[in-house]
């Protein structure tokens, strides 16, 4: 687990309220997959808010980072970002736990080897006890990685949105340890979780740590296949 990215400030509740009803109402509109062109009274009146507040909202969304806006006459081209899709999708994906219930999805894959750095990693102190604590046991010093058919990996991308059990970063020794995200998991039968740290690339390695050794309490080797069941908790 790499040092964290700096985290975008979190936005307090009412903004976050406020961002979210106009990015939703500007998704609608068509703007999440192409600029839309709208004046800030039109956005106002679908709001139900005056032109200036809907104005307000609109310079604010942009200066976040959440809206490409552009000037066409009077009136405003304006395109959602890749950030405000995934407020959105995280928003979505929280009222489909709701209505819905946990998320569970299945994935296959192979065992495979990765460079040792797991070991050190879950030794660490720091992650050790948050393991103890938010999972209910100390996990065996290491991951077992799986490695994902391109398909697979990429749906395995949409579970960041579910609800996970958070690991956060720390510093130790002089260095950064960054946060992670922890998913139960069930591989080939056995207890254990998927690890997502928070600086991960896309990649089509998963890793999982359990309390116990799993190579050998499955008698897996590199190569060999396995079925992981995904649960929301
Ligand atoms: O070398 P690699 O990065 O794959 O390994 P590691 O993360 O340092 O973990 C040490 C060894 O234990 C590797 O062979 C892992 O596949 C294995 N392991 C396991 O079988 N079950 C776990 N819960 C964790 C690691």
């Amino acid at each position: 687990m790499p040092d964290p990215s700096p985290s975008p400030r979190p936005l307090r509740p009412r903004q976050r309220g406020e961002s979210l009803a106009v990015l939703k109402l500007l998704a609608l509109e068509g703007a999440d997959h192409t600029p839309v062109v709208l004046t800030s009274r039109e956005v106002g009146q679908r709001l139900g808010v005056s032109q200036q507040a809907a104005d307000r909202y609109l310079v604010a969304l942009e200066k976040r980072g959440l809206l490409s806006r552009s000037l066409a006459q009077r009136r405003q081209r304006l395109q959602l970002t890749a950030d405000a899709l995934r407020l959105l999708r995280a928003e979505y994906h929280g009222y489909r736990r709701i209505f819905e219930g946990p998320a569970r999805a299945t994935f296959s894959g192979e065992v495979t080897s990765g460079l040792g750095e797991g070991r050190y990693y879950l030794s660490q102190p720091g992650y050790v006890v948050q393991f103890s604590e938010r999972l209910g046991y100390a996990p065996f010093p290491g991951t077992l990685n799986v490695r994902l058919r391109a398909s697979e990996a990429r749906r395995l991308a949409a579970v960041g949105d579910w609800h996970g059990v958070r690991i956060d970063g720390f510093h130790a020794s002089g260095r950064t340890f960054g946060g992670a995200t922890c998913y139960a998991a069930l591989l080939n039968g056995r207890r254990c979780h998927l690890i997502r740290p928070d600086r991960t690339h896309h990649t089509d390695v998963a890793e999982f740590v359990a309390e116990e050794n799993l190579r050998r309490a499955l008698r897996l080797k590199d190569s060999d296949p396995v079925r992981v069941v995904l649960e929301e908790a």
